[in-house]
C-alpha cells in the first residue's frame, strides 16, 4: 500500500495531525498499537491554552469545546507555612513514623490563596476541556471523513527513513502482515514508541531530568470545590485541585516517586488533600466524593533532538516529556502537529521544502520554552524531602518565588505568558 503521510500513534498528536492534513489534501494512514477504546478512555491532561482551543475550532473542532468546555481566567496559587510549619515538615521527614501521626502544617500555619488572572495579566484564558473529549472528538472527525487506520497493530517497525523511500512495516488487527510505502513518517507515538529510536543515535541528543517525587491523581464523582484550578504548596508536599466538569473533579497530592498506590486509601488521599488544599482555613471546605481512578503518575523533562531525521517527523511525546505542573505536554503535542502539517503541505501539495527543513528548530523553540515553564513551576512548588537533599533553605526560595509571581505585576505577567501560552509560531 502507498500514501502520502504514515502516522504512527493515534494520541492526540497522531490524531489531530491526521485531521490536519486531510483538510490540506494530504493523504495518511494512522496506524496505532491499541484499541479504539482503549485510546478513547485514557485518562490525561485537562487544559488547553487559548491557541490550542483557537485552532481546534478553526479546524471545525470547537462546538463541543465551546458548549461544555469551561472558560477560566487564571489559576489560585496558595501556600500554607509558618516559620514552625517548616520546622515541624524538616523533623518530619526526618523521622516519618512520627510524622504519619502529626496534622499537616499545624494549628500556627496560615494558607494564603492568591488569584492570577490571565486575562487582566496577558488578554488570554483557558479552557477545561479534557483530553479524553478532545480524543472523542477527534476519532469522530477521522471517521466521518473515512480516514484510514489500524488500530491493534503490533510489530511496528520503521524502513529506510533516510532514503526518499521510507515505510513502515507492522502486523494488523487480523494478523496479516502489512507494509505501508509513503513520502513522510511522523512519530506520534509516545515516549515509549518505536519512532524515535528510529533516529540513529549518533545523530540524536537527549536532555533528562527525572524529579524526585511523583503525583498520585484521582478522578472523583464530586462538583469542584472551586471556581478555578488550585495549585497549593505545602511543608507535606504539592496538591492540585483541578476538574472535569460541573459533577466531576481531578485532584493531585505529590508522594514519592517509588510510592505504592495500595498504601493510599480512599479516607489517606482525601485527608491529604484537605490539610494540602487548606480545608477549613479562611472558610474554603473541601467537598468529598467517590473516588472513581486513582493512578500514580511518574514526572519526568526530557528532551530529544532532531525532531527531524530524513523522512521521519517527531511530534508530541515521542520527542519530548514535561512534568504536568503548569499543563503543557496536551498543548505541546498540538502545536507541534500544528507546524508539523503546515511543514508537510507546503511540501506535498505546493511542493517548497522550507517548512520541512526548520520544523525541527521551529518545534523546539516552543518545546524548550515550555520545558523551561513546567520545570520551573514544578521546583516552585514541590517540596524535596530532607533524605533526597531538599532544605529549609529551598523552601524559603520557593515562597520567595511565590510571593512575588502573586504580587508584582511583571511576576505574574511571566507566569500567566507562559501558563495561558505564547502563539503557535513562538
Ligand atoms: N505502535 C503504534 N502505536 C504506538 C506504539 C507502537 N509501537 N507505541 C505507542 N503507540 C501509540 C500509543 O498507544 C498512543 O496511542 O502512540 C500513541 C501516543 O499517544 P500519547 O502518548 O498520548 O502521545 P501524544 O499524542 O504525543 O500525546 C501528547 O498529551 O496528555 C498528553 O501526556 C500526554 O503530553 C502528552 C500529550
Ligand atoms: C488536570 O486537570 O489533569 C491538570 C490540570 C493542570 C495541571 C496538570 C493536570 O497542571
Amino acid at each position: 500500500m502507498r500514501t502520502q503521510v504514515v502516522i504512527i500513534g493515534a494520541g492526540p498528536a497522531g490524531l489531530l495531525l491526521s485531521h490536519l492534513l486531510d483538510r490540506a489534501g494530504v493523504e495518511s494512514v494512522l496506524v496505532e498499537r491499541q484499541s479504539p477504546d482503549h485510546v478513547a478512555g485514557r485518562i490525561r491532561a485537562g487544559v488547553l491554552e487559548s491557541s490550542s482551543v483557537d485552532l481546534l475550532t478553526d479546524v471545525g473542532l470547537g462546538k463541543r469545546i465551546a458548549a461544555e468546555g469551561d472558560e477560566h481566567r487564571g489559576i489560585y496559587l496558595q501556600w500554607t507555612d509558618s516559620p514552625r510549619a517548616v520546622a515541624r515538615a524538616v523533623a518530619r521527614a526526618a523521622a516519618r513514623a512520627e510524622a504519619r501521626a502529626e496534622a499537616g502544617a499545624g494549628a500556627g500555619a496560615e494558607t494564603q490563596r492568591h488569584h492570577l488572572d490571565f486575562v487582566d495579566h496577558v488578554g488570554r484564558s483557558v479552557w477545561v476541556y479534557g483530553q479524553t473529549e478532545v480524543t472523542k472528538d477527534l476519532m469522530e472527525a477521522r471517521q466521518a471523513a473515512g480516514q484510514q487506520a489500524y488500530y491493534e497493530a503490533s510489530d511496528v517497525t520503521l524502513l529506510d527513513v533516510d532514503s526518499e523511500r521510507p515505510s513502515v512495516t507492522f502486523t494488523d488487527s487480523h494478523g496479516v502482515p502489512q507494509r505501508i510505502e509513503a513520502d513522510a513518517v511522523a512519530g506520534c507515538d509516545g515516549f515509549h514508541g518505536p519512532s524515535r529510536t528510529a533516529i540513529p543515535s549518533a545523530s540524536r541528543r537527549t536532555w533528562e531530568r527525572v524529579y524526585p517525587y511523583a503525583w498520585l491523581g484521582v478522578l472523583a464523582d464530586v462538583p469542584p470545590s472551586t471556581d478555578e484550578l488550585i495549585y497549593a504548596w505545602h511543608p507535606d508536599g504539592f496538591a492540585l485541585h483541578s476538574m472535569r466538569s460541573a459533577t466531576v473533579s481531578r485532584l493531585y497530592v505529590q508522594v514519592p516517586p517509588e510510592e505504592d498506590i495500595a498504601g493510599w486509601s480512599d479516607d489517606r488521599i482525601w485527608d491529604a488533600l484537605a490539610t494540602r488544599l487548606g480545608h477549613g482555613r479562611n472558610g474554603w471546605s473541601l467537598q468529598q466524593g467517590p473516588i472513581t481512578e486513582k493512578a500514580v503518575l511518574p514526572m519526568r523533562s526530557f528532551v530529544s533532538t532532531p525532531m527531524r531525521h530524513g523522512r521521519l517527523f517527531l511530534a508530541g511525546d515521542a520527542a519530548h516529556i514535561v512534568p504536568p505542573t503548569g499543563a503543557k505536554g496536551l498543548n505541546l503535542a498540538i502545536a507541534d502537529v500544528t507546524l508539523l502539517a503546515r511543514a508537510l503541505s507546503a511540501w506535498l501539495v505546493d511542493g517548497s521544502r522550507t517548512l520541512v527543513d526548520s520544523y525541527s528548530e521551529d518545534a523546539l523553540r516552543r518545546v524548550w520554552r515550555c520545558t523551561h515553564f513546567s520545570w520551573w513551576m514544578t521546583s516552585m512548588l514541590h517540596t524535596v524531602p530532607i533524605e533526597k537533599g531538599g532544605d529549609d533553605f529551598d523552601r524559603q526560595l520557593q515562597l520567595s518565588q511565590l510571593r512575588w509571581v502573586t504580587s508584582s505585576e511583571p511576576g505574574a505577567a511571566g507566569l500567566a505568558e507562559n501558563y495561558a501560552g505564547l502563539p503557535i509560531g513562538f
